[in-house]
């Protein structure tokens, strides 16, 4: 091949004048400097047709062998993702070489002039929209990943709402305040990423799980409102909607209660979701957290989809059937979820989901009931069922021929978790989605406290969030009962972001620190200075943090965070393009006084 010897050029003074997916039939006579990588070049007996790409998209440049033989000749020699320089003049397609798929699609560039400013290793996979490149293959060469569109389109989205949300904070006199990434820990319920001090030898900085303190501490400093963009660091097991590192748009607000911080939250919501195109319905719909537990089985529920579970736990409370009385009698709850008209799902496919229940869910079993078109009931319980649990079943779920009931008994998390999966994946594989394709909700009413491992209070959300004031009497007398003022932004299913009024008296915050366990030495160890802080005069105050990758992934239409990020890490915490993890050198380890005890490896 010659490819490997075609000279290069310099760029010289030569510059762009336009960007290659930008040419339009409005830009026909004039001469153009377009600057791209080689998508695709071909042969037509004689005439060379090279698609051109940039940021903006595709251009066909022709080159003619008889108005510039040189150039032409040169356009033999380009290769896919070869980058250059082409000079030439914008002409109108005929009708029958227009192509309709491409916004540039009316116009060619007749080229007149090339310069080969590098050559390019062969991609690994085609820079094309649609991929079946595996996600390691793609992570590994994330340059040519990036260069395809959804990943071009993702990150420009991306910005746009950095944007938009900057914008729309700042202009409600939001200052962006930075914080330290050597930090100390906080505690948002992740494990820490620790950073070895080599000032201090044997001591370590922990990277901010948020900045929740710090902007507590700029409250009381008195900046009255913060915001950031902010890098957030979660040492925990990944998941599609998950990352070690991930990005809030982090905000504060002082003087305030919970419908001034929802005031604020539904306008950036609003501004943010707008560079997508979204409309969102205002007032954002709101849902107290029992009820999304009730009815949905999670606190962020796509209500979307139309299927709800019903609550059947006291009518197992004296049932002979062992597997569901056992569950109510330790404590937990047997739930259903039921479907009608759902003769399109076949008992193999019941089968399935019983196992994959069973499997991947960590669930018991998954019973069923089907009414049949006679009203009999088909069920691997049935037998077990006394004829008023039959009657308490038929009448809460209204079952009648047609319907399937799901059943799962266990600790009201896991049949929650389990029956909310079943409600997501069957509402959408049955088409019990209403037509909506934007649906928001601000989630309320969180319990302050839930029970720990051992059935201790420990926080729901963080410990600095603010009784409501209506409850604080509980606090003394059935903590279980009081009301946290945390409030959640819930958009399709997915938690946006979560935020809460704070406790700014240090003598609640220290006794809420005392119901959830901790002594008074640990409190001041790890938090003597917020509660220095808010003695030194903290006003009321409250905020919130987007989850700004998510937002990202949910208005891409993504399925994952690592389609909104530009160099992701893989669900074992790699980055496989820098390769990172790594080793350090035995003298980077020396200066930091740190001694590594190799895990023994496997195998
Ligand atoms: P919270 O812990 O709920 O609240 O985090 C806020 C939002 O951040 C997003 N998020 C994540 N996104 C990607 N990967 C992760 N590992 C991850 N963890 C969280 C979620 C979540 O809703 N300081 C409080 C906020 C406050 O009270 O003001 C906080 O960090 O979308
Ligand atoms: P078994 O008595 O274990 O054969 O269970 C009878 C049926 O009940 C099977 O379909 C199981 O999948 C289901 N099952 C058993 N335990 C539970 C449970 N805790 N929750 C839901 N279904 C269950």
């Amino acid at each position: 091949m010659d490819a490997g010897e075609a000279q290069l050029d310099s760029i010289g003074a030569l510059r762009r004048t336009h960007a290659a997916g930008e040419i339009r039939s409005e830009h026909v006579g004039q001469r153009v400097v377009l600057g791209g990588w080689i998508q695709r070049r071909r042969d037509h007996g004689g005439v060379v047709f090279v698609d051109l790409r940039d940021r903006g998209g595709l251009v066909q440049v022709v080159f003619k062998p008889d108005s510039s033989p040189e150039c032409h000749a040169r356009a033999g020699q380009l290769r896919s993702e070869y980058v250059v320089l082409v000079c030439g003049t914008v002409a109108p397609r005929s009708d029958e070489t227009v192509n309709p798929k491409l916004p540039t699609g009316e116009v060619e560039v007749i080229a007149d002039e090339i310069r080969l400013l590098n050559r390019a290793t062969p991609a690994p996979f085609a820079i094309e929209a649609e991929t079946d490149a595996d996600e390691s293959t793609r992570l590994r060469h994330r340059i040519h990943d990036l260069r395809r569109p959804p990943l071009q389109r993702a990150l420009r989205l991306r910005h746009e709402l950095y944007q938009a949300t900057r914008a729309s904070l700042a202009e409600r006199d939001f200052l962006e305040i930075e914080t330290p990434m050597l930090a100390r820990s906080t505690p948002e319920g992740a494990r820490d990423f620790l950073v070895p001090s080599r000032l201090q030898p044997g001591e370590f900085y922990a990277l901010p799980q948020s900045p929740q303190i710090m902007k507590q501490l700029l409250m009381v400093a008195g900046f009255d409102r913060y915001f950031q963009i902010v890098r957030c660091f979660r040492d925990e097991d990944q998941r599609a909607d998950r990352q070690l590192e991930f990005t809030q748009v982090d905000l504060e607000m002082s003087f305030v209660g919970v419908e001034d911080v929802l005031e604020v939250l539904e306008a950036v919501t609003v501004a943010g979701c707008a560079v997508s195109g979204v409309e969102l319905p205002r007032p954002f719909p709101r849902m107290g957290y029992r009820e999304a537990m009730d009815r949905f089985g999670c606190d962020r529920p796509d209500t979307r989809v139309q299927l709800e579970l019903v609550d059947l736990s006291d009518a197992f409370a004296e049932s002979g059937f062992r597997a569901f009385r056992s569950v109510v009698d330790a404590g937990g709850i047997v739930k259903c979820l039921p479907i009608h008209d759902a003769d399109a799902l076949s008992r193999g496919q019941i089968d399935k989901l019983e196992s994959l229940v069973r499997k991947e869910l960590g669930g018991k079993g998954l019973a069923w009931i089907r009414v049949d078109a006679e009203g009999g009931w088909q069920s691997p319980i049935a037998k077990f069922l006394s004829d008023a649990e039959r009657a308490a079943i038929a009448e809460r779920t209204d079952a009648r021929p047609g319907s399937l009931i799901f059943f799962q008994a266990d600790e009201p998390v896991r049949a929650n978790a389990i029956l909310s999966r079943l409600r997501l994946d069957l509402g959408e594989r049955l088409g019990r989605v209403d037509g909506r394709e934007w649906d928001v909700l601000f989630i309320e009413d969180f319990p302050l406290f839930e029970a720990d491992d051992q059935g201790r209070p420990t926080y729901v959300h963080q410990p600095f969030v603010a009784p409501h004031d209506d409850d604080l009497e509980l606090l003394e007398s059935d903590p279980w009962r009081v009301r946290g003022t945390h409030y959640d932004v819930v958009l399709n299913g997915v938690e946006l972001g979560s935020g809460s009024l704070r406790n700014h008296r240090s003598d609640l915050q220290r006794r809420i620190f005392e119901l959830i366990g901790y002594s008074k030495q640990e409190s001041e160890e790890r938090f003597g200075f917020l509660l220095e802080a808010l003695d030194a005069g903290a006003p009321p105050h409250g905020g919130f943090a987007f989850g700004f990758d998510r937002w990202a992934m949910v208005l891409a239409g993504a399925s994952s965070l690592r389609d909104v990020i530009a160099f992701p890490k893989t669900q074992r915490g790699q980055d496989l393009l820098m390769d990172a993890p790594s080793e350090v050198s035995a003298g980077q380890l020396e200066e930091l006084s740190l001694r590594v005890r190799r895990p023994r490896r496997e195998g």
